[in-house]
């Protein structure tokens, strides 16, 4: 209980004692909450030759608990989980996030960037989820630029996902020509995601002229992303472009980082099975009501939209497919065993 050690300190220690005190507290990340450790995961026979798989995520103290489940489950299902490369993408400082990882995970092989949130502060506009608007969520755009040039290609996941199958059958796709793989969904209402201006516009809805396919829906919370083709396509500056449009001539869109994805990609994506994206588990951006999957197979659950299942579970008002996810969950509870620690 590291809070209270610090009052008990303070109430003995001289002045420099408790300047040192509270900021090396708040350095070493006193309020991240603590988690268990994972069990080592270790390749099976065969993975010699298995392919090194790249994956991306962001890291940060509000879905940190996501983002630990989606590892393990990642490493649970896999057959060759010390192939598993994680690029973490965290705002600083990350140095309490890497500890945290590096204590759950011992043996996991991982990098954490650190992203300039000026890059995109200034290209945010408000949305209808707060939580859409931190900068953090526009750090897949900017995947190609923070990894090293050897990642060619790379699994984008977003924090409040499990993945239940192995990670190496969506690593595997042929990509073909494409830049970006992910499951397309065109019995969404795709003229939705665009507000009446940007519809009336004479000049932006051609943005979507000559695409390979009708322009269609497309979640951008699991994404294969040819790292080569983005950089040499300058992908990067596509989205900002549009981020730049939305931000001072004209409000296009009303949700975050996801309309720039669409308005670059829509019609253009090599098309991955729907198991690998079975979202909208956390209900909609404004209530968080329940949900259920989608009909077919289950490779990927995602709890995108406003409820996450670690906020329902923990206000014992879980939906019923919250419980799909709390097997991954390695928050450290109250009274939990540390088997590490004596007995008090
Ligand atoms: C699709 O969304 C637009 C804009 O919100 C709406 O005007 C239109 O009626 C919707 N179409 C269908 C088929 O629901």
């Amino acid at each position: 209980m590291p809070g209270r050690h610090l009052a008990a300190l303070t109430l003995v220690a001289p002045a420099w004692l408790i300047a040192v005190a509270c900021c090396t507290n708040h350095l070493t990340g006193g309020d991240l909450p603590a988690f268990r450790e994972a069990p080592a995961f270790r390749n099976g026979r065969g993975c010699a030759d298995a392919p090194t798989i790249n994956i991306a995520m962001t890291l940060d103290a509000t879905y940190l608990r996501g983002s630990l489940a989606g590892v393990l489950s990642i490493l649970q299902h896999t057959s060759c989980p010390e192939n598993v490369i994680f690029h973490f993408v965290a705002t600083s400082p990350f140095h309490p996030l890497r500890r945290t990882v590096a204590a759950s995970f011992p043996s996991l092989s991982f990098r954490i960037y650190r992203f300039d949130s000026a890059l995109v502060r200034g290209k945010i506009s408000s949305s209808v989820r707060r939580a859409l608007d931190q900068p953090l969520n526009y750090a897949r755009i900017y995947l190609a630029d923070l990894l090293p040039r050897s990642v060619r290609r790379v699994i984008y996941f977003d924090s409040d996902l499990v993945v239940v199958d192995d990670v190496a059958r969506l690593w595997g796709i042929d990509l073909g020509h494409h830049v970006l793989g992910a499951p397309e969904y065109c019995h969404a209402n795709f003229t939705a995601y665009f507000t009446d201006r940007f519809w009336s516009d004479p000049d932006f809805p051609r943005a979507f002229d000559g695409r390979e396919r009708r322009a269609c829906y497309f979640n951008t919370g699991v994404m294969v992303m040819d790292l080569e083709k983005w950089r040499a396509g300058g992908y990067t500056r596509r989205l900002e472009g549009w981020m730049e449009i939305q931000k001072k001539a004209a409000r296009i869109y009303e949700l975050g980082s996801l309309p720039p994805f669409l308005l670059v990609f829509a019609g253009e994506v090599k098309r991955v099975g729907h198991r690998w994206n079975q979202h909208g588990l956390g209900g909609d951006n404004v209530e968080g009501l329940c949900r259920n999957l989608h009909p077919g197979p289950v490779s990927l659950l995602h709890w995108s939209g406003k409820g996450k299942p670690w906020l329902r579970l923990d206000a014992g008002r879980p939906c019923q497919l919250d419980g799909l996810w709390k097997p991954y969950d390695l928050l450290r509870r109250r009274g939990d065993r540390d088997p590490f620690a004596a007995d008090v």
